[in-house]
């Protein structure tokens, strides 16, 4: 068979792989974790239960899911070693890279098997998800100049994050918040950081590694890091009034409108409507202001963007209102990707051990656009490529370079 020439850049469309942990459907706004519409999960579930689900396969009745809270609860706590290197890090050093650095650092402190790997199985996952926003939150107060805080056992993974954050328990209104923005997050089929786990998992490399790789992945503004972006176009227009003309400046330059858009769905990401929810209510107990201007500059994006990109099917995603409801939650805008990775780390662990449980090593093609074959050259026929200079021809004689 002759390799094929069609080059799907992006991968748009294509299947590379199979999932049984959720299910996006782009054209009706759809999204399901193992069956369960994220509609029903988001007011009824909790991140436990959902991560019982993701990792388990089922919903766990009321034993299995005191057993993952404990077990949650018991691996928050991180290595005291790794909380010195986080006071010996750079205090204007940027939490992602903060984040993934002490993840990738957790492998350290982990049992190693006789090959140098660890096991990659529920129970490193259930590690990884607990300390995940520990490592947030110790960073938060370190960056501060303040003592990080230890975990509560008897609090959720919500109310525990923000206990650690602030050392106030949380309100109930921002715990069942946050805990209503990690389910959302948990889980999204191929998106690239997971697809970028699975890679790395798919060479056998471990799970420390699959999450560090997903990590990496999730920072940038296509996907993960666009919330903080949003944060910023919002606190620079100020006024809802100005949403408009902002947008349209925007897009005069050139430059995208953070929070808008998305490779899967063609109708409003189907989180927003949560969020937005959320955000609404958050402002409501606290300050309306960025609820307010995050409407306006969605309806404006919506105009102006049916305008500019007519045919373009370019709606609000999951980022767009994750910019007020954690902002209303207290958390700095250059944290909001680091909060998605507190509840990606759920999705990103279950896809690590559903390719393990089956795997082939992922390894795609390219279409190959450089030189045809060319006859080797020696070393003293080759032409010198000076800095600020394009090569010279081939050939050209070393010793008359030199002399010029
Ligand atoms: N603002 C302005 N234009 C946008 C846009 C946005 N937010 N999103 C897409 N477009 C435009 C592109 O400029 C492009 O226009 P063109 O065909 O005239 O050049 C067209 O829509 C298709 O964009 P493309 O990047 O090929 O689509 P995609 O499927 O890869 O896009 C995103 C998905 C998420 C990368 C894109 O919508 C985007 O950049 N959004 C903003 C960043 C963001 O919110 N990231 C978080 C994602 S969850």
């Amino acid at each position: 068979m002759s390799p094929s020439t069609v080059v799907d850049r992006g991968l748009e469309g294509v299947i590379v792989g199979a999932t049984g942990l959720s299910n996006v459907e782009g054209l009706e706004g759809r999204l399901t974790y193992r069956g369960y519409d994220l509609n029903d999960l988001a007011p009824n579930a909790s991140f436990e239960e959902v991560c019982y689900l993701l990792l388990f396969g089922e919903l766990p009745n009321r034993y299995q899911l005191e057993d993952i809270s404990v077990r949650l609860a018991a691996n928050r706590r991180l290595p005291q070693a790794l909380i010195d290197w986080m006071q010996a890090t750079p205090k204007n050093a940027w939490p992602m890279d903060v984040l993934r650095t002490m993840v990738s650092g957790l492998a350290l402190f982990t049992p190693v098997m006789e090959d140098g790997a660890h096991p990659s199985n529920p129970r490193a996952a259930i590690a990884l998800i607990a300390r995940t926003p520990s490592i947030v939150a110790a960073w938060d107060r370190i960056r501060r100049g303040l003592t990080p805080i230890d975990p509560l056992p008897n609090l959720s993974t919500a109310a525990n994050f923000l206990y650690m954050r602030t050392g106030k328990p949380p309100s109930p209104e921002a715990e069942r918040a946050l805990d209503t923005y990690l389910i959302l997050l948990a889980d999204h089929s191929y998106n690239a950081s997971t697809f970028a786990a699975r890679v790395t998992a798919s060479t056998r490399a471990d799970i420390f590694a699959g999450a560090t790789s997903a990590i990496a992945t999730l920072e940038g503004d296509l996907h993960g890091g666009a919330p903080g972006k949003v944060m910023q176009m919002i606190l620079e227009i100020d006024q809802p009034e100005r949403a408009e003309g902002y947008v349209r400046e925007l897009l005069a330059r050139g430059e995208r409108v953070m929070g808008m858009g998305h490779r899967e769905y063609k109708v409003r990401d189907p989180r927003a409507f949560h969020l937005e929810r959320m955000a609404q209510e958050l402002g409501d107990a606290s300050d309306p202001k960025w609820y307010a201007i995050a409407r306006a500059l969605e309806a404006a994006a919506d105009n102006v963007l049916r305008e500019h990109k007519p045919g373009r099917q370019i709606h609000a995603n999951v980022e767009f209102y994750t910019a007020p409801t954690l902002y209303s939650l207290g958390i700095p805008a250059d944290e909001f990707t680091c909060m998605f990775a507190c509840g990606r780390m759920a999705g990103w662990t279950a896809h690590i051990l559903e390719q393990l449980a089956d795997n082939r090593l992922i390894r795609p093609q390219a279409s190959y656009t450089g030189q045809a074959r060319l006859p080797w050259v020696p070393l003293d026929q080759r032409g010198r490529r000076d800095a600020g200079r394009s090569g010279l021809p081939n050939g050209a004689s070393p010793a008359s370079e030199a002399a010029s």
